[in-house]
């Protein structure tokens, strides 16, 4: 098989807005990660993906791209960005930022030339359509709707025409069938890393493609959203084999695409196989969907179907174990935060290194994302305005339609997935606004700062920072460190509802890596093995008698076993 080194890596991702306010303006900025490099450093992370920094109107935080070779004001210059890349570079750890290809924002130049007239030259590096006239009425070229709520097509009075946006009206869709468009984003990557990028992180990766302008049949809402309209079509993989020839092979670049729209095992290995030629991971997000987050009537009990966690998990571990490479990661800056999500408000110490140890020993690259090792929460969201996510709002707006009288109920859906959960300021330590900022914050600081912070568990050798720490070291560093980045991955007793068990094998060792998703005691046979050693555990005194493991709400255990033959 062959080796990379970003195989052998441990990603942590970094919302810049609010991961560290360096210059006193409430907004984090690129020299606030540059100033906490050496925390990612004593973590043990050596790979950094930074969500989008350029030049932007800030519609969708950075994903709308007014200029692709600026920095936004508020994050600081590219000087600093050349600082944070050589710091890192001598620290090792390499970084890779966002690159943005499905869209600009409305306030790009081509963008501004292209709704100029009909015969602009820029006028096809977009999507635009006349629109359908229906009883004398002119509407949208067909009925799709967008991500962001509403329509996918916007109108332009100028020419009278609509392109096309499957985000919002201020990220006008590149037109990928357009060669200069093709040429422009392989000059924006190479430019990128020409100046030190290691990769990208691709955003929106597998929309690149449409279906062609037919409206969608029998549908119930004005504008329905069917992402198979406008995701992993084919001609995404000729792009994305433009980009790798003349981009990626040729700039030994790490990618990773995000191929959301529910890209099947079959697709994820055409992006991303060893001999595909496209990518060399892809972000899914199967994992995210495996708990009944949706169920607003008792968002307290326990809400993991572990039975489907497992099977998505081993479904990926599988489908790529000759045949590429997958990332590792919960969650990230659009979902809502893993200790609201997977872990539990009774147990948070408990759950939250177990979860660490579940996912970050299985094969693949971990991607921690910034305060998921410290265990941040959901923010407890008052008011509508409390949202800054385009999408959120979006959401609050479509959810209050349905119920006009209980603004509540709207509020409190909108706020379980609200992409504004992970997007709080990073909690540094007891001090005002956590630490984040020494002036008022232009983000949103979880209340819990005081008790959830870097500073204390740093201090506490039993807290879930430490224990981060320790997995991580234990994939660079120990014994174990081949087995867990090259080893095979087998799962077992996939119907168990509570227990999460696998094992992990290279040449002659053996991990048994054991999680406990239960609030209530569970009951293991280790019959099968003989115990050489504890790798890593969340409890004191294991509890083992007669080849027998009681496990403690959400105990996890890694043993290092030799199977009885
Ligand atoms: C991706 C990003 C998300 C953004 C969207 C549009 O899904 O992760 O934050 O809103 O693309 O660029």
């Amino acid at each position: 098989m062959q080796k990379k080194w970003w195989m052998e890596s441990v990603g942590y991702q970094i919302y810049p807005k609010t991961f560290y306010d360096s210059n006193h303006d409430g907004f984090g900025d690129i020299l606030g990660i540059y100033e906490k490099l050496e925390y990612l450093n004593d973590l043990g992370v050596n790979l950094i993906w930074i969500c989008p920094f350029y030049d932007s109107p800030m519609d969708d935080n950075g994903y709308d791209v007014r200029d692709f070779f600026k920095v936004y004001e508020s994050f600081g210059k590219l000087e600093d960005v050349k600082k944070l890349l050589d710091r890192a570079h001598e620290l090792g750890i390499k970084v890779i930022m966002d690159f943005v290809l499905n869209h600009t924002s409305d306030e790009h130049p081509w963008f501004i030339e292209s709704r100029k007239s009909k015969d602009n030259p820029y006028r096809d590096y977009y999507i635009w359509h006349d629109g359908k006239v229906i009883n004398d009425k002119k509407v949208e070229p067909t009925n799709w709707g967008s991500f962001f709520g509403g329509s996918c097509w916007n109108y332009d009075e100028l020419t009278d025409s609509y392109y096309m946006k499957i985000f919002s009206n201020k990220m006008p869709d590149l037109n990928w069938k357009n060669p200069k468009v093709q040429q422009e984003i392989v000059d924006v990557g190479k430019w990128w890393l020409d100046f030190g990028m290691d990769g990208f992180r691709i955003d929106a990766v597998s929309h690149l493609d449409r279906d062609s302008f037919v409206d969608i049949k029998n549908a119930k809402d004005k504008y329905p959203l069917d992402w198979h309209k406008f995701s992993n079509l084919p001609k995404v993989h000729d792009y994305l084999k433009m980009l790798n020839k003349s981009l990626f092979t040729t700039n030994d670049a790490l990618t990773i695409g995000e191929v959301g729209g529910q890209a099947t095992i079959k697709e994820a290995i055409k992006y991303a196989g060893f001999n595909s030629n496209e990518l060399s991971m892809v972000f899914n997000f199967d994992h995210n969907w495996c708990n009944n987050l949706f169920d607003i009537t008792n968002p307290k009990k326990l809400k993991t179907n572990v039975v489907d966690l497992k099977k998505t998990f081993n479904k990926w571990q599988h489908a790529f174990k000759d045949n590429g490479w997958v990332p590792l990661n919960w969650l990230n800056h659009d979902q809502p935060r893993l200790m609201s999500q997977y872990g539990d408000y009774k147990f948070p110490l408990q759950s939250g290194k177990m979860l660490a140890t579940a996912l970050y020993l299985m094969r693949g690259t971990p991607f921690i994302y910034q305060g998921e090792e410290i265990g941040m929460t959901n923010y407890p969201f008052e008011d509508v305005n409390d949202f800054d996510d385009i999408s959120s709002r979006a959401t609050y707006t479509y959810e209050l339609e349905k119920t006009p009288d209980d603004p509540v109920r709207a509020l409190k859906v909108a706020s379980l997935r609200s992409r504004d959960n992970a997007r709080t300021a990073m909690q540094w330590n007891k001090e005002e606004f956590a630490g984040f900022s020494d002036e008022n914050p232009k983000v949103l600081v979880n209340r819990n700062y005081k008790k959830i912070n870097v500073e204390t568990q740093l201090n506490d050798q039993k807290s879930l920072l430490n224990h981060y720490k320790k997995i991580i070291h234990l994939r660079r560093f120990s014994e174990f460190k081949d087995l867990i980045v090259y080893g095979s991955y087998e799962q077992i007793d996939i119907e168990n509802e509570y227990i999460y068990v696998y094992k992990r094998i290279y040449e002659h060792q053996t991990l048994l890596v054991i999680n406990s998703f239960s609030r209530k005691k569970q009951v293991y046979q280790l019959n099968h093995y003989d115990i050489k050693n504890i790798v890593i555990s969340n409890y004191d005194k294991q509890k083992i008698k007669n080849q027998e493991l009681t496990l403690r709400p959400f105990e996890s255990i890694v043993f290092e076993v030799k199977e009885k033959l």
